[in-house]
């Protein structure tokens, strides 16, 4: 699957892929690790553009990789390619920083998460578009859950009912991640936790499990049986 997909939508999305995927052992930046003989970014992306509503695609890559993974996306679909920070937070700032004008729904979408289906994709478009200022997709936890001191002793074990695991790609109001963007002082690790910093309500629909991160080698197994 090479064909050029060409983007049309009101929605940007910014790919942080500049991190260098430590927990995948060695092999180089995480996003350019292959899966399927191709590199977990030029998956991400690729599901990106055929989501109807993207209309603009910016990939934050390694500072030193930034015309590779120009060059490896070219064929794939029209993306826009800056130099990522030393955080995922600061790898996002750069690439909102590079979103044209009049684009007024921006999603953030690792590229880690490289078999994201263009269904989530339109489903947090569709709630940003439909009034809420932030959006995040999520799932059932569905393991017991410990709270467990720092010598390996239960604490509690937490209610899971109220529990959710958090994915990308999460939707926002531009303004907003703006915003919230500007007012942070510490790292986070997502960016709906820093719109809940400066009191944005963030909305939730059902996330897929096909959206999975790929952070260990088991993950990079799993994603290569899905696809
Ligand atoms: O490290 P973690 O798995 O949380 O990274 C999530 C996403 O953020 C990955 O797609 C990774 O490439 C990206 N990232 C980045 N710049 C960094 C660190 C991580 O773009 N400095």
């Amino acid at each position: 699957m090479t064909a050029h997909v060409s983007v049309r939508g009101d929605v940007a999305v910014l790919v942080p892929a500049a991190g260098m995927g430590v927990r995948l052992g060695p092999g180089g930046p995480k996003a350019l690790r292959l899966l399927g003989g191709e590199p977990l970014l030029v998956h991400a992306v690729r599901r990106l553009a055929l989501a109807p509503s993207v209309g603009c695609i910016v990939v934050a890559a390694p500072a030193d990789a930034v015309s590779f993974v120009a060059e490896l996306l070219e064929p794939v679909a029209p993306v826009t390619v800056v130099p990522g920070g030393a955080t995922r937070q600061a790898s996002v700032a750069a690439a909102l920083a590079a979103v044209p004008d009049g684009f007024d729904i921006v999603l953030v979408h690792d590229a880690a998460r490289a078999l994201t289906p263009p269904e989530l994709v339109e489903s947090v478009a569709a709630a940003v578009r439909g009034g809420h200022g932030a959006v995040i997709p999520v799932l059932p936890v569905v393991d017991t859950i410990k709270q467990v001191s720092d010598s390996g002793s239960v604490v509690a074990t937490v209610d899971r009912s109220s529990l959710r695991a958090v994915q990308t790609p999460q939707g926002f109001r531009r303004e907003v991640l703006e915003k919230a963007h500007s007012a942070a002082i510490d790292e986070h690790t997502d960016d709906a936790g820093m719109a809940e910093r400066i009191g944005e309500p963030v909305h939730t629909v059902p996330g897929s499990e096909a959206a999975l991160k790929i952070t260990r080698p088991f993950d990079l197994a799993v994603a290569s049986l899905l696809l």
